[in-house]
């Protein structure tokens, strides 16, 4: 329970109360506009950094009240210790994902946290679906076989998804979102999930583990958060509980995956597929331009070569959509405490 922070104003007089600075780090062009956009609309004021919050630009944050964050590189605690010595007050992260973030070290240092959990759940769940049906239908197969002039269509005959059972492992706002566009498809569906939503409950579309989904599923798709308890949730015990030819689809978190048991499952054809928007050795790799540059990861490499295993850089979310909604929802989380010290979206408080 929120009973109050060090400098935030009680007077809600906004901006002629408290003329608050704010820094934003990991700053892209598509996001400048919605921004500056709110800038103007809010009279505040926001330095705005291209580059991630990290030890070589954490002193910038020296003389601002709040940071708006947006990485998956980890947030360490001597960025915190940093914070408070600075004045921090609020760090209002513009994603959902919490793993990559000491959060004891944000206790320990007084620094409460806001997330925007909500800023497109269709964003995650039409890419899960896109990768799905482009998994089913052996588009990267085709692709190669047509970049040189083959086409024929034997010997990749599809399935269809109206006639395979989804297993949707995760059922908050994403896992939901895709299982309202699985509802459109034709697709058997069942769920796992700890807590169990209503209407889903209703539906009969829970299962009680995630064994029973693994002897059941054609297709399963991830949407939990990474904790220390689902660490390489998927390992070679898991894979060889499943369905021989079960295509793997990861859109929440590489460390739910251990890769190297994938490969095995791979080689071994008990799984047929993987889509991997996520890899658990992403950092050095997702969102850097790399063009030409040899990738020192053998485990990458080798998901990356196969023509039934297709990754992405963790984009599921990103749209205009989503990246608006981040980008103002971010601002207003922090100027909300600022202003009132009212936490929305709160991941951590401070008593
Ligand atoms: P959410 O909090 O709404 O839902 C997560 C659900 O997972 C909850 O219902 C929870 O009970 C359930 N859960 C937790 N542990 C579980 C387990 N071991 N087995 C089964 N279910 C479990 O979160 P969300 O908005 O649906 O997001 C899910 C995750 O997706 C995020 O935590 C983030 O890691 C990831 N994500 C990825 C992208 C991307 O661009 N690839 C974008 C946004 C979010
Ligand atoms: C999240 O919101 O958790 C994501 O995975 C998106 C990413 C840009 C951090």
């Amino acid at each position: 329970m929120f009973r109050g922070h060090r400098g935030y104003n009680k007077n809600v007089n906004r901006k002629k109360a408290f003329e608050m600075k704010l820094i934003a780090f990991g700053v892209r062009k598509d996001e400048e506009p919605y921004f500056k956009n709110w800038e103007q609309q809010n009279d505040v004021k926001i330095k705005l950094v291209p580059d991630l919050l990290s030890e070589e630009n954490i002193d910038l944050i020296k003389g601002y009240d709040g940071i708006i964050g947006l990485q998956t590189t980890p947030y360490k605690r001597e960025y915190f210790e940093k914070m408070k010595d600075a004045g921090i007050k609020i760090l209002s992260i513009r994603n959902i994902g919490i793993d990559n973030i000491d959060l004891d070290a944000a206790k320990d240092n007084q620094i409460p946290i806001t997330n925007v959990p909500a800023y497109s759940p269709s964003a995650i769940a039409e890419f899960t679906i896109t990768q799905i049906m482009q998994l089913i239908r052996h588009t990267k197969i085709f692709n190669e076989k047509m970049s040189h002039q083959d086409y024929r269509w034997e010997p990749n005959i599809s399935r269809q998804i109206n006639q395979m059972t989804v297993g949707v492992a995760g059922t908050g706002r994403i896992g939901r979102a895709v299982i309202n566009l699985l509802n459109g498809l034709g697709t058997k569906i069942i769920a796992f999930d700890p807590y169990h939503n209503p209407e889903l409950e209703k539906r009969g579309m829970y299962v009680d583990s995630m064994e029973a989904m693994y002897r059941k599923a054609d297709v399963i798709t991830l949407h939990m958060p990474a904790t220390k308890d689902n660490y390489h949730l998927l390992d070679a015990a898991a894979f060889s509980q499943m369905k021989d030819g079960v295509m793997i689809i990861n859109t929440a978190r590489g460390t739910l995956i251990d890769s190297e048991a994938l490969i095995k499952a791979l080689d071994s054809g008990k799984v047929g597929g993987a889509a991997l928007d996520t890899y658990e050795h992403e950092l050095p790799i997702f969102d850097h331009d790399l063009t030409g540059q040899k990738i020192d990861d053998p485990i990458f490499n080798n998901l990356n070569e196969r023509n039934n295993v297709l990754i992405t850089p963790h984009i599921a979310f990103y749209t205009t959509e989503a990246v608006k909604n981040m980008v103002e929802v971010a601002l207003n989380c922090a100027t909300t405490y600022l202003n009132d010290g009212k936490m929305t979206n709160p991941v951590v408080e401070i008593d």
